[in-house]
C-alpha cells in the first residue's frame, strides 16, 4: 500500500458519526454538564447546581413503588413472577405483548378523560418519544424534506426528527405579544417562506401541552391546524407525550378529540399521527417505552417494521401491562399526580412572583416559561447567554435558555420543577430571590440635587454569597443552607 496523502485518506468514519447533528453543543446540554460536575445534594454538597434543566416527574414515585410491592407477580425477577421468565424473556414479536398494546391503549384513552377510545392495534412500540419521532419522521419524509415547527420547542426535537433522517425543520414564530399561541398567519408565513426556498414542507410536528411553555392547546386552534394540514395536504404530528401533567384549567384536548368529534371540519386521518410515551406521564423516562399512534395504515405497518430497532423490553410491557389495567391504581395515580404537580406549579411560580418574577400562565407540563427579560441588559439573546451563565455559575441552577429552544424573543428561560423534592424547591427560590435582590438597582427620585444626579443605589456590586449568608438577609434562612455553614 502507498503512502497517501491527507487529502486522499479515506473518511473512516461516515458523515453522521463525524458530524455535529447531535446537538450536544447547545447551552441545553452544557447546563446538564455543569450539573453533573457538580450536583447539589442537601447535606453532602448544599452549594451544587440544582438540576431545573431536566423535564422529570418525580413526583409520584411512591404509588409506583407501593404497587410493585403489593403486585411481585407482574415482576419476573420475584418468587411470584419467576414462573413466567421463560415465556416472557422469549417472546420477540414487533408487535408486543397484546396485553401490552391493550393497557397501553386504555390508559391513552384515559389520559384524554375517556373522551375518545384508541384502537390497540394502531399502537406501534419505539425507543421512547425519541424513537417514535424518529420512526415517524422515516415514514413520512425523505431526506431534504421539511416539517414545520412552532416555536419555542423542545430542543431534542432538531436531533430526533433530523440527525439521521436529513429532514429539516422549519420554525413557525410565534410570539410572547399572544401568549406564543399558534396562529393561522404565523402557519402561513412558515409554509410561504419554505416555498420560496424551495423546501417541500411533508408535516407539521405540534407538542400539545407544550415542552417549553407548559400551555395547553384550545379547540379552536386545534381545528385551526387540522384545517391548514387538510388543506396544504401535509402531516399533522402530535406530540401528545405531556398529556396527564395537566393540573389545572384550560384543561387538555388531544388532537384525537378533534378529529372524532369535529365532523363538521374536513380531517383526512391518513395525515395525522399522535407521537406518544410514558417518560412524562408515568415517570418512566429509564424505561423507554415510547408510542407512534398513527390514524394511516401504511405508517402503521411501516413504524412497526422499523420498531425492530427500538422495540420495549418485554419484561418492561409485562410489568406496564399489569400496572396500566389496574384501573384503580390509574385512577388513583393520575388524580394525586395532577394534584401534586398543581401543588408544585403554586409553591413555585408563587415564590417567584414575591421578587417579581413571572411566568407564562400555564396549566401543565414539569416546568415554567419564566420571564427575565427585565433582567437582560440589552435585549439580545447575547444578553441572555450572559445572564444564564450568571444563573448557572452564581445562582448555581441550572435552567435553560429560551435560545435553546429557538425562541425568537431573548429573555425566556425553562425552569424544570418535578425532578426534585419539596426542600431542593425551597432551595432554588432562596437563590432565585437572592439574585435578583443582587440585581436590583433603587432609583433616586427624580427631584434631588444635582451632586447626587448619578446616584443609584445598586446591590449589584454585592456578592450573590453575601446576600446568601448575610444575617439580613430578606431571605428567610433554610435550614439546609444553616447545615452548610
Ligand atoms: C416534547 C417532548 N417530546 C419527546 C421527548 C422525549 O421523550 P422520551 O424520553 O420518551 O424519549 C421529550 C423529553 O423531554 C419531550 O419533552
Amino acid at each position: 500500500m502507498g503512502l497517501m496523502n491527507k487529502q486522499q485518506k479515506p473518511q473512516l468514519l461516515s458523515k453522521i458519526a463525524t458530524g455535529n447533528g447531535h446537538g450536544e453543543d447547545s447551552p441545553y446540554f452544557d447546563g446538564w454538564k455543569a450539573y453533573d460536575e457538580n450536583p447539589f445534594h442537601p447535606t453532602n454538597n448544599p452549594n451544587g447546581v440544582i438540576q431545573m434543566g431536566l423535564a422529570e416527574n418525580q413526583l409520584t414515585s411512591d404509588l409506583v413503588e407501593d404497587w410493585v410491592m403489593s403486585n411481585p407477580e407482574a415482576s419476573i425477577c420475584t418468587p411470584e413472577g419467576v414462573y413466567d421468565f421463560k415465556a416472557i424473556s422469549n417472546f420477540q414479536d414487533y408487535h408486543g405483548l397484546p396485553e401490552f398494546r391493550n393497557a397501553v391503549a386504555k390508559f391513552m384513552g384515559k389520559t384524554r378523560g375517556n373522551r375518545v377510545t384508541f384502537d390497540p392495534d394502531r399502537i406501534v412500540m419505539s425507543g421512547g418519544a425519541t424513537g417514535a419521532h424518529e420512526v415517524t419522521a422515516f415514514c413520512l419524509a425523505d431526506p431534504g424534506d421539511a416539517f414545520l415547527v412552532p416555536t419555542p420547542y423542545y430542543p431534542g426535537f432538531d436531533r430526533d426528527l433530523r440527525w439521521r433522517t436529513g429532514v429539516q425543520l422549519l420554525p413557525v414564530i410565534c410570539e410572547s405579544s399572544n401568549n406564543f399561541k399558534l396562529t393561522k398567519q404565523a402557519l402561513e408565513t412558515a409554509l410561504n417562506k419554505a416555498k420560496q426556498d424551495n423546501i417541500r414542507v411533508k408535516g407539521l410536528l405540534i407538542t400539545n401541552p407544550s415542552n417549553p411553555l407548559g400551555t395547553v392547546m384550545d379547540r379552536t386552534t386545534l381545528r385551526t391546524t387540522l384545517t391548514f394540514i387538510n388543506e396544504n395536504r401535509i402531516h399533522l404530528i402530535c406530540d401528545e407525550i405531556y398529556a396527564a401533567t395537566v393540573f389545572g384549567h384550560p384543561p387538555f384536548t388531544s388532537i384525537a378529540e378533534i378529529i372524532e368529534q369535529d365532523t363538521d371540519i374536513e380531517c383526512d386521518r391518513d395525515l395525522v399521527h399522535i407521537v406518544y410515551s410514558l417518560s412524562k406521564d408515568m415517570g418512566f423516562p429509564g424505561f423507554r417505552v415510547g408510542i407512534i399512534y398513527s390514524y394511516n395504515d401504511a405508517v402503521v405497518n411501516c413504524a412497526r417494521k422499523m420498531s425492530s430497532f427500538g422495540l420495549v423490553s418485554t419484561q418492561t410491557q409485562y410489568l406496564l401491562a399489569a400496572m396500566l389495567a389496574d384501573e384503580a391504581f390509574v385512577e388513583r395515580f393520575l388524580g394525586e399526580s395532577a394534584k401534586r404537580l398543581g401543588q408544585r406549579y403554586r409553591v413555585f411560580t408563587g415564590g417567584l412572583s414575591k421578587v417579581g418574577i413571572k411566568c407564562l400562565q400555564s396549566s401543565g407540563g414539569l416546568f415554567v416559561w419564566m420571564d427575565l427579560r427585565h433582567l437582560l441588559k440589552e435585549k439580545t439573546f447575547d444578553s441572555e447567554m450572559e445572564l444564564w451563565r450568571m444563573i448557572i455559575h452564581e445562582v448555581k441552577i441550572n435552567v435553560s435558555p429560551g435560545s435553546s429552544f429557538h425562541c425568537s424573543e431573548p429573555g425566556w428561560f425553562r425552569v424544570c420543577y418535578a425532578n426534585m423534592d419539596d426542600r431542593a424547591v425551597q432551595v432554588s427560590l432562596q437563590r432565585i430571590r437572592a439574585f435578583v435582590l443582587q440585581n436590583v438597582e433603587v432609583k433616586v427620585p427624580e427631584k434631588r440635587p444635582c451632586w447626587q444626579s448619578n446616584l443609584r443605589l445598586s446591590f449589584k456590586t454585592r456578592r450573590f454569597d453575601d446576600i446568601m449568608m448575610s444575617p439580613h438577609s430578606p431571605m428567610p434562612q433554610s435550614p439546609l443552607v444553616k447545615a452548610t455553614t
